[in-house]
């Protein structure tokens, strides 16, 4: 049997922000050192970055890079990141048992930010796990005051005389975890959060704040959380946050490829939420959300290492570097499509993370760079993902899991661009059946197909590795087309699929 929607330019769900496509760099283990900075690489520039990740990186079209934790930052001081670097204290990491050198910091982030080109936007964490209203206060003033205060002429005498002009930031991270350094409980941390925001307005009533919401829908206090924090901050944020990573468990692959089934519910819970105290506090104001963590991510396995073999505080080990399968991307490339097609809501998504760890992009050290399966439904989605989402109520066959119980084969969004072109993404979640799609197309002018690409291969288990950097890439679909309004396409087994019509 075969699948169908509808697209119409009347039925929409709202505009593609940009900073739907922002990703994660977290001091923890490579993302950072060897990879993003590698002083002495072959292709390092004069300021130590690796000049082949920033084409990479460039290539994947990230916007907002979150930075500088995760977990990470809840032990983080910014004051050691800055200032010549020869000086800067090394640091237990307590959240990855590593070594800080601090070598790559504040300054350096914004380097980076600034040779990705205009796109990049900076999305800086403060502390609250083992600071306050305080640290936050002086990182703010040091980033962001023109001149004339303590703080701004001292970044000024580090070399930094323009102000970093930072406009967004989150409000620590993951304080409802309790693996979290400095964890607090949903009262302590919405007040902590309401005191640091509305001092954060004192200097800047522009700022936009992220506060911290479940760390996992799964979370035993997840809803109670967030709707806990809102009480106490919902005046004063924009977004509150949303994490989630999934993993193929126990060999159970169907639901593996249901995954965003949950992540949909995650979002679509989270919006209740956030309007139920809303609507209890008499507020016109929308909080948005800040899907800012979400992959593929082989958790369980992270977790039984750190047990069996802790580390002894090095520098930059190798850390969650998870290698993609072909299966893992389309799992991803659904993830995706469940963000866009909550676009009205979630206004800013970060991949996490960008190199090294459960990243889209791995790198040797002194070596080669080169793209995960995941690098190209994330290129792809952020290249062509941009304009208007429209409504897809998608009439698919289903599946029986484990996991989400009955679930469409079918999964799919549609983006309307502004110069009319619309791009459909889709996944057929089937593990051994093709999957025949109609989509009626009224009202939208469309004339031709512009290309049918397909992530998908034999092998389900095959990746992308050092010595194979180029085994998985997306392939052009031929037969499909398009005539009398309908566009008809067949989607391979397990395949993740961009179908662009102008
Ligand atoms: O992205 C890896 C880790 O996942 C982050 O440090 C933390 O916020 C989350 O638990």
């Amino acid at each position: 049997s075969s699948a169908r929607f509808t697209l119409h330019p009347d039925f929409a769900v709202g505009e593609v922000d940009p900073r739907l496509f922002g990703s994660f760099v977290e001091h923890l283990g490579r993302c950072v050192y060897t990879g993003i900075y590698e002083p002495g690489h072959p292709t390092a520039d004069d300021a130590g970055l690796r000049t082949d990740v920033l084409g990479l990186v460039r290539e994947l079209g990230v916007t907002a890079i979150r930075y500088p934790g995760g977990n990470f930052v809840s032990g983080y001081k910014w004051e050691d990141s800055v200032g010549p670097a020869e000086e800067r204290p090394r640091r237990l990491d307590l959240a990855w048992r590593s070594t800080e050198s601090n070598r790559f910091g504040l300054s350096e982030y914004i380097a980076f930010l600034k040779k990705i080109g205009p796109q990049a936007e900076p999305m800086m964490a403060v502390n609250l796990g083992t600071r306050g209203v305080a640290e936050a206060l002086e990182l703010q003033e040091y980033a962001n005051h023109p001149s004339g205060t303590a703080l701004a002429d001292l970044r000024a005498a580090h070399g930094d005389k323009d102000p970093f002009g930072i406009r967004l930031w989150c409000l620590g991270n993951e304080m409802d975890g309790p693996w979290q350094t400095g964890h607090k409980t949903a009262e302590e941390y919405g007040r902590v959060a309401a005191e640091t925001a509305r001092a954060m307005r004192q200097i800047d009533p522009s700022v936009e704040l992220v506060a911290c919401g479940s760390s996992g829908q799964s979370m035993d206090t997840f809803a109670a959380w967030e709707a806990t924090v809102l009480a106490e901050t919902y005046d004063l944020v924009d977004y509150v946050s949303l994490h989630a990573y999934y993993e193929e468990l126990d060999g159970d692959r169907d639901s593996f490829l249901a995954s965003a089934v949950d992540m949909e519910s995650f979002i679509e819970n989270v919006v209740a939420t956030c309007d139920h105290v809303g609507a209890r506090l008499k507020s016109k104001k929308r909080i948005n959300l800040s899907f800012d963590e979400w992959n593929v991510w082989y958790l369980s396995k992270t977790q039984r290492e750190a047990e069996e073999n802790p580390l002894d505080w090095p520098e930059a080990p190798r850390l969650l570097e998870d290698n993609y399968s072909v299966t893992d991307a389309v799992v991803f490339g659904s993830m995706l499509i469940a963000l866009l097609r909550h676009a009205d809501r979630v206004t800013i998504a970060c991949l996490a993370q960008l190199v090294n760890v459960i990243a889209p992009i791995m790198t040797e050290p002194g070596g080669p760079a080169w793209k995960q399966t995941t690098f190209f439904p994330f290129a792809q989605a952020s290249r062509h993902g941009r304009g208007q989402v429209l409504d897809v109520r998608v009439d698919s066959p289903t599946y029986e899991t484990k996991r989400h119980g009955e679930v469409p084969l079918l999964h799919a969004t549609a983006v309307r661009a502004e110069d009319g072109t619309v791009t459909v993404f889709a996944v057929n979640r089937s593990q051994s059946e093709p999957l025949p799609l109609d989509i009626a197309l009224e009202g939208l002018g469309l004339k031709a197909l512009i290309e049918h690409s397909a992530l998908a291969d034999d092998d389900p288990d095959a990746r992308n590795t050092l010595d194979e950097p180029e085994r998985v890439s997306p392939h052009a679909v031929t037969g499909t087309r398009l005539a009398d309004g309908t566009l008809s396409a067949t989607l391979e087994p397990m395949s993740w699929n961009v179908i662009r019509l102008g």
